[in-house]
């Protein structure tokens, strides 16, 4: 199987720390598609009409995105696998964890592109600020009651969650994440003890 791939991602890190803990990693060719939206790289249309990454070519299919497809495939790949309960209310509860990870690095990486990629006097603070909101409440959801929501054994929406936290600690280092969040916090550091966040640290 072929990822296109970029370091930097949140969500193609997710895919990679899925298939650490899947023991599928080594199945993998990484493609780089590093590349912006108004510059993606040609790799990342190949195998995706919306010019995104990640997304992965298979030898017997055609090729799948996004994120949370290709995690959904790769759970179906490893029998026996824990990462996605096979039906019932974990399922949802675990689809839902993801969808929250996966949605705070959607505002978080609408915010970066703001930043990084639109000339400073065209930034819309307000836009900034509605975006940031998004990822507060995501952080407030997170922490509340001790941390409920990421109580269990590891899942897809636990690496949704690590590589959003990651996400906001190489690209928002000035973002004091973790104060009047311990619970979080302390989940976190978990988090970077397993091998497969370790294995997948953008740079
Ligand atoms: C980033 O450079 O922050 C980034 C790259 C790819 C996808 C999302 C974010």
């Amino acid at each position: 199987m072929k990822l296109v791939w970029s370091s930097a991602s949140p969500f193609a890190r997710k895919v990679m720390v899925v298939a650490h803990e899947l023991g599928l990693a080594d199945r993998i060719e990484m493609l780089n598609g590093t590349g912006t939206p108004l510059a993606p790289a040609e790799a990342t249309r190949a195998n995706n009409p919306l010019a995104k990454l990640p997304s992965l070519a298979r030898e017997d299919g055609p090729a799948l995105y996004d994120s949370a497809v290709i995690c959904q495939y790769l759970t179906s790949l490893a029998p026996g696998q824990t990462l996605l309960p096979e039906a019932g209310e974990a399922r949802w509860a675990t689809l839902t964890l993801e969808a929250l990870g996966d949605g705070l690095c959607d505002s978080a990486v609408a915010t970066r592109y703001e930043l990084a990629m639109r000339d400073e006097a065209k930034q819309s603070q307000a836009w900034i600020d509605g975006q940031m909101a998004k990822v507060d409440g995501a952080l407030d959801a997170l922490e509340a009651d001790g941390g409920a929501l990421l109580e269990g054994s590891f899942t897809l929406g636990h690496a949704a969650v690590g590589c959003a936290l990651g996400y906001l600690d190489f690209r928002f280092a000035d973002k004091d994440w973790r104060a009047g969040r311990s619970a979080l916090a302390a989940w976190y550091e978990g988090f970077q003890s397993r091998p497969s966040c370790a294995a997948t640290v953008p740079t």
